[in-house]
C-alpha cells in the first residue's frame, strides 16, 4: 500500500482527504499538532501528533516509512485574523513549512500536493479566473501561500521535487455520512454560520456589504463540494506519479452565488428561516470569485460530483446538527 503523509490530516479539508484516499487503496499517515484538527476526525487511521517545523519529527517519519508523497494542509486559513497577526502566518504558513521541505530534501520525499487559494489572485482582473492571471493577493493569508508556490518552483528547479499546487475557491459542504465536515474557532465561512443562525437562538448572520457590483449586490462566490476537492488530490497524487510534471490548478465549479443566493438555497434545503441582518463590508472581500477549471478537469481528469449548490447545502446541513449533538 502506497503510504502518504497528510499534515493537517485531522483538518477540515485533510479529514475529507484521508478518509478518500483510504478508500481508494492508499494508507494514508495523519500529521497534525491538533491544535485545529480533530482525533475524532481520523479515527481508524494512523495519526502521529506533530507540528510541520518539527524538521526532526519529520525526518525521523521519513527514514522509517516509504513515503510516496506528502499532502499538506497545515496551515492558518483565516484572511482577517492573517491582517491582524501577520507573523503568526508567515511563521507557520512559510518558516514551519520550509521546515518540512527540508525535511522531505533530505530524505529524499519528493512529491509534494499544496493547498493553495484563490486568495493568491487577489481582486482578480477577468472572470472566471484562469490559472495564468495575475498573482497579486491582498493579505498576509495570499501572500504566504503564493510564497510557497513560488519557492517551490525554486525547490524543483534545484532538487527536482514535483509538486502540483491547488488553488481552491470556497471549500464546502462535508461527507455525506455526517461524521466529518467543517468546524473552525472562530467559524468565519459563509454557510456554516447561515446554518447556526438556524441551530443557535442568540446567533444572527450578517451579509457583509450590499452595494457590490453584482446582481443584487451582495459578492459572489464559487462554492465547491470538499469530497470534489478530495477527489482531486487525489487525481493530482495519481497525475504526479504518472506524468512527474509541476502544475497548478484552480478548483471550483465554475458557477458563481451571491450571499443572497446561498441563504435562499439554505431556506430551500432546511425549510427554516436564517436569522439574517445586513451590515458593511468585511474589509478585503473582493464583488466577485469564479474559477475557471478548465485545466484541472483537462489534465487531471477532474469532474466535480457534487456541483449542485443544494447539495452542498444538504450535506453541510447534516453535518452541522451531528456537530451540535457532538458538541465539537
Ligand atoms: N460572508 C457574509 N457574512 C459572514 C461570512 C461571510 O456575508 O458572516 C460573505 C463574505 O463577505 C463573502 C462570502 O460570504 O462574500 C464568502 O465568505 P467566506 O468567509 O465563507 O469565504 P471567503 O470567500 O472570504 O474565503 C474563502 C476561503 C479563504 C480564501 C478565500 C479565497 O475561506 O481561505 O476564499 O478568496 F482565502
Amino acid at each position: 500500500m502506497k503510504e502518504i503523509l497528510v499534515t493537517g490530516g485531522a483538518g477540515y479539508i485533510g479529514s475529507h482527504v484521508v478518509k478518500m484516499l483510504a478508500e481508494r487503496g492508499y494508507h494514508p499517515i495523519v500529521f497534525d499538532s491538533l491544535e485545529n484538527g480533530f482525533a475524532e476526525f481520523v479515527r481508524g487511521h494512523e495519526l502521529v501528533q506533530g507540528n510541520i517545523g518539527d524538521y526532526a519529527l519529520l525526518a525521523d517519519i521519513f527514514r522509517k516509512r516509504n513515503i510516496a508523497c506528502v499532502m499538506n494542509f497545515a496551515s492558518y486559513i483565516a484572511v482577517g485574523e492573517s491582517v491582524q497577526l501577520p507573523l503568526k502566518y508567515y511563521a507557520n504558513n512559510v518558516a514551519n513549512t520550509f521546515e518540512l521541505f527540508r525535511a522531505m530534501l533530505d530524505s529524499g520525499v519528493k512529491r509534494f500536493i499544496f493547498s493553495s487559494t484563490a486568495a493568491v489572485y487577489g481582486y482578480p482582473e477577468e472572470v472566471p479566473i484562469r490559472e495564468n492571471a495575475k498573482l497579486s493577493p491582498i493579505n498576509p493569508y495570499g501572500r504566504t501561500k503564493l510564497m510557497i508556490e513560488q519557492a517551490l518552483q525554486d525547490i524543483d528547479a534545484a532538487s527536482g521535487m514535483k509538486f502540483i499546487a491547488l488553488r481552491y475557491f470556497n471549500a464546502a459542504g462535508a461527507d455525506p455520512g455526517g461524521n466529518i465536515g467543517e468546524s473552525h474557532t472562530p467559524e468565519t465561512h459563509l454557510i456554516p454560520l447561515i446554518l447556526r443562525s438556524i441551530l443557535e437562538d442568540e446567533y444572527t448572520i450578517t451579509v457583509f456589504g450590499t452595494d457590490y457590483r453584482t446582481h443584487d449586490g451582495t459578492c459572489i462566490r464559487d462554492y465547491i463540494h470538499v469530497n470534489d476537492l478530495a477527489d482531486a488530490h487525489i487525481l493530482a497524487l495519481e497525475t504526479l506519479v504518472s506524468k512527474g510534471e509541476s502544475a497548478v490548478y484552480n478548483l471550483g465549479n465554475g458557477r458563481g452565488f451571491t450571499v443572497r443566493e446561498v441563504i435562499d438555497a439554505v431556506k430551500r434545503v432546511t425549510g427554516k428561516n436564517p436569522k439574517v441582518k445586513e451590515g458593511p463590508r468585511r474589509p478585503g472581500d473582493p464583488d466577485v470569485l469564479v474559477a475557471s477549471s478548465e485545466e484541472a478537469m483537462a489534465e487531471l481528469g477532474w469532474k466535480p460530483q457534487m456541483a449542485e449548490l443544494e447539495t452542498i447545502v444538504e450535506t453541510a446541513w447534516r453535518w452541522e446538527r451531528q456537530r451540535k449533538r457532538k458538541g465539537w
